[in-house]
């Protein structure tokens, strides 16, 4: 929800913006992902300028992902190297933290293809993207021996469901490019 300053600042704003701006490109871009409100937040949330048309929303959407990747491999590195945890966990976290490093690598690798208008690549670097959070669950899932079982980290949920859901708006929007 835009507050009313915000509206007021957008009336403002608005002649600056290219001919193209709409807000209605936001809407409708939007509403074909399966997260309408998490991806209209996300744009509205950086600022519209960079969002007059579906390309701009979507690197948009992938430098929030690419932020969002960085830190949660910047947490699981800090959780890997946290001496109070046992030495099972964190090889875990280590490992976790390689695979978030390698998301925003597959991000930063999205975003360059985006620009160049190479919609396909962009396409496989950002579903890429979401795996790997996934593989770092599975690291988790695999050590199911009772003894040195090990929860997956509700942490770890929640940043492996932020992730997976915006690179989810990211793929679902650069498949409507090309
Ligand atoms: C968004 O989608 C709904 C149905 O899914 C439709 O009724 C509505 O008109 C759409 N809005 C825009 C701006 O495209
Ligand atoms: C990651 O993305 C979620 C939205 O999916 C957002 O709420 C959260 O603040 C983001 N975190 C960072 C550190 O960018
Ligand atoms: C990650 O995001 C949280 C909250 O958004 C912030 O407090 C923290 O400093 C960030 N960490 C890094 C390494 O960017
Ligand atoms: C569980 O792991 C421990 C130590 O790694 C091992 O000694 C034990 O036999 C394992 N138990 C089962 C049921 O696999």
């Amino acid at each position: 929800m835009a507050s009313v300053s915000d509206s007021w600042l957008l009336i403002l704003l608005l002649p600056f913006f290219s001919p193209s701006f709409s807000t209605d490109v936001i809407e409708s871009t939007c509403n074909s992902t399966s997260y309408h409100d998490l991806c209209v937040a996300a744009v509205t949330s950086t600022g519209a300028a960079r969002s007059s048309d579906a390309r701009g929303i979507s690197a948009i959407v992938l430098s929030l992902a690419l932020t969002n990747a960085t830190n949660s491999s910047a947490y699981a590195a800090r959780m890997a190297s946290a001496p109070a945890s046992a030495p099972a966990l964190r090889s875990l976290f280590h490992a976790c933290a390689e695979k978030y490093a390698a998301a925003g690598e597959a991000l930063r690798w999205a975003l360059k293809e985006l620009r160049v208008e190479s919609y396909d690549y962009a396409f496989v670097h950002a579903s890429a993207a979401a795996e790997y959070p996934t593989a770092c669950r599975v690291l988790f899932g695999q050590r199911k021996n009772a003894s040195t079982a090990v929860l997956y980290p509700p942490e770890l949920v929640r940043r492996e469901e932020d992730l997976r859901r915006l690179c989810t708006v990211a793929v679902e929007i650069i498949s409507l490019l090309g």
